[in-house]
């Protein structure tokens, strides 16, 4: 097994993935591996620090995740975050207690010259950290210290120095914690000697050569849909096994935008990957003929793909795999990455194959998140124009449809969509956003068109800012840009007479509609 120098336990904390990330920017490498991993199989990996991260339970309740204790007696350097810290208070004879309230949100960080360790190096006292915890510490095990607090948190950090021994009440895998990055290099380069060497490229080098692997001589299915992720994927699997082995296919389920059948095969060609479209159309819009429900609109969506997937495979001899470009963002809101976090929402092809499927899959970028997918993209040479496409999701403009999906409103939904992006990228906001699209509600009013009374349908402009994904807030547009798109679709698309801009954000909203 190769050595990894950190190894993150997951406890199901919905943050666990962030940790990896924080310290993959930091040029660190590190794996994520379930809470009660096997002790053998860590130690394999030769681990320099292990993190414990943070977790939904209570470590006093009765189904309260434990890894292998013998974790604690390797000796390594160890990081606690949230409920990784009340299990090492517990661990070592520490008292945690379930917290008056619960804290949730933003605290100050103080420390004073208490501390000498260098966990803190290059970062200020009073910096601003994020809290959200029910249990905390109450009493220190022998040996450990305090070293920093809050407010609220007596003991947001203490440690055991002498063994290397740090815990952290606070998150500082978490966009607002503003030295988190900072805080996790540091406990990485000066307490676990780990050096900073892991970057984009390698992460290629690596994928390519897993891939090599896996796959042996045998054939790979890859679909593909035109955005970043499956184009990434396929640029990865034609470096990693060549054209032969590789069967690239595009579905087109009749839920594509405007024109997008087009470019995704002209970007293909440029690639220089053979490319194979199957139109299933008409299979998929007769499948969700009546369909209301938002997941029920998902789960046919995903079945179908698989199906259609599976009959194109048996036209090839050979194909054992897969591949899919699904993200980490796919994952954590379907299934637990490794561990037990919690589902949100289901998205299709997440989560596994059905047991009819003989399929292995192959998801070199299930554990990263779409900017770093760029980035990769960027590495392996794609073109700028497809590494800045907005994200698409999956079961396309079906879920952009409130209602059912018809051809008359998938009509109204590409033409208006097709007047937004054009405006978008008028304008250069394209590239300042993280996505923008429309959605076609089902909602009818009343307006005036000349001397005409009207009764027609609503549009919906959404367009986010976000990093990941993960969060979103609602893009502050000029309002002569959000203007034009309003007039230009009520004029140019028969059958809308309002356009609303959607003004919530993530969480508590999703980005897509359903
Ligand atoms: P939500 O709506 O969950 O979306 O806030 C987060 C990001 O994921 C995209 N998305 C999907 N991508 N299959 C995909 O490949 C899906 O089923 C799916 N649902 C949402 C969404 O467009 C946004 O970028």
């Amino acid at each position: 097994m190769d050595s990894v120098p950190i190894i993150v336990l997951d406890f199901g904390s919905q943050y666990t993935q962030l940790i990896a990330r924080k310290l993959r920017e930091s040029g660190v490498y590190c794996e994520i591996v379930p809470y009660n991993e096997k002790i053998e199989d860590i130690k394999a990996r030769s681990p320099q620090g292990i993190i414990l991260s943070g977790g939904p339970a209570s470590v006093y309740a009765k189904d309260a995740y434990h890894p292998d204790s013998e974790i604690y007696e390797l000796g390594l350097p160890m990081l606690g975050i949230c409920y990784g810290m009340q299990l090492l208070t517990q661990h070592f004879g520490g008292v945690v207690v379930p917290s008056d309230h619960h804290e949730y949100g933003k605290a100050e960080l103080e420390f004073g010259d208490e501390c000498a360790c260098q966990i803190f190096n290059d970062t200020p006292s009073g910096q601003i950290v994020w809290m959200s915890h029910g249990d905390r510490v109450d009493m220190l095990p022998d040996g450990f210290e305090k070293i920093a607090r809050s407010e609220n948190s007596p003991y947001a950090a203490i440690a055991h120095i002498e063994k290397n021994i740090y815990a952290f009440q606070f998150h500082p895998e978490v966009y607002h914690t503003q030295e988190g990055a900072r805080l996790l290099k540091n406990f990485a380069k000066y307490i676990c000697n780990v050096e900073n060497t892991w970057n984009m490229g390698s992460f290629a080098k690596e994928q390519i050569e897993k891939i090599k692997e896996q796959v042996g001589d045998k054939k790979v299915l890859c679909g593909v849909s035109g955005g970043v992720d499956s184009s990434v994927v396929a640029t990865l699997l034609h470096e990693a096994i060549g054209q032969e082995q590789l069967v690239a296919i595009f579905v087109d389920q009749g839920l594509l935008r405007a024109n997008e059948r087009e470019q995704v095969e002209a970007m293909f060609k440029r690639l220089e990957i053979d490319l194979i479209t199957v139109d299933a159309t008409e299979e998929f819009l007769t499948k969700l003929e009546g369909i209301t429900d938002p997941e029920q609109k998902r789960k046919i969506i995903g079945e179908t793909f698989i199906t259609v997937f599976d009959r194109e495979a048996k036209k090839h001899d050979g194909i054992e795999f897969l591949a899919q470009g699904t993200l980490y963002t796919d994952v954590i809101e379907s299934v637990s990455v490794k561990g037990p976090s919690k589902t949100i929402k289901s998205h299709h092809n997440v989560g596994g194959l059905p047991d009819w499927m003989t399929f292995e899959l192959i998801e070199p970028l299930r554990e990263i998140f779409k900017d770093e997918v760029r980035k990769l993209g960027r590495e392996l040479g794609l073109p700028k124009d497809m590494l800045g496409r907005h994200p698409f999701p999956g079961p396309g403009l079906a879920i952009r449809i409130m209602g059912e999906v018809t051809t008359n409103e998938l009509r109204l939904l590409r033409e208006s969509d097709t007047i937004m992006q054009e405006e978008l990228k008028a304008s250069g906001y394209y590239d300042k956003v993280w996505q923008a699209f429309a959605v076609v509600l089902n909602v009818k009013s009343v307006g005036v068109m000349g001397d005409n009374r009207t009764y027609d349908n609503t549009v919906c402009v959404r367009m986010v800012e976000s990093v990941d994904g993960m969060t979103a807030t609602f893009a502050h547009i000029p309002h002569d840009l959000l203007e034009r798109m309003s007039t230009r679709i009520i004029n140019e698309v028969d059958g809308i007479n309002r356009v609303v801009y959607d003004i919530t954000s993530k969480p508590p909203g999703t980005i897509e509609w359903e």
